[in-house]
């Protein structure tokens, strides 16, 4: 079965989110689109949570999530179990931290980076696969051995 990926954003990220799904459909990639769904005022974590849980749970591989800077999606996303979401703004950035960092969530800020730059940055985030190797797994175990520590 084909891939989907998750996609969110706030109302600052509204314009940039629908820009990333058309240019991405059109290579063939497919989403689900988590909202926001205009650009009325919202709340970002609302939609950073919808994203990350759709993706810690197995529904999507990887998700896009798009605010203003792309950071206020980043902090509530990572507070999902299991969730590595990066605030990325640069091609080099995008392709490392899914080789090294296995990041399972791009965050784009619409404010930050402009459409032109953002949907290669979203190519690159969701065709570069994790690098693999003892080096990453180990210091990944190592994320995850925090995150369960500090589970209540
Ligand atoms: C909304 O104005 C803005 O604060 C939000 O989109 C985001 O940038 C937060 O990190």
């Amino acid at each position: 079965m084909k891939a989907t990926y998750a996609i969110g954003s706030d109302h600052a990220g509204f314009s940039l989110k629908e820009i990333i799904v058309k240019y991405l459909a059109q290579k063939g990639f497919e989403f689900v689109d988590y909202g926001t769904f205009d650009a009325a005022s919202c709340h970002y974590p609302e939609y950073a949570e919808k994203v990350a849980d759709a993706v810690a749970d197995g529904r999507h591989p990887l998700g896009i999530l798009i605010c203003g800077t792309g950071v206020g999606m980043s902090i509530a996303a990572n507070k999902i179990p299991g969730i590595r979401a990066a605030a990325v703004s640069d091609y080099f950035s995008a392709k490392y931290t899914r080789l090294h960092n296995d990041a399972n969530i791009l965050c784009l800020g619409e404010r930050i980076t402009g459409p032109g730059a953002a949907c290669e940055i979203a190519e690159i985030f969701l065709t570069t696969l994790f690098e693999g190797g003892e080096r990453h797994r180990t210091r990944l175990d190592i994320v995850s051995a925090i995150e369960k520590k500090h589970l209540k």
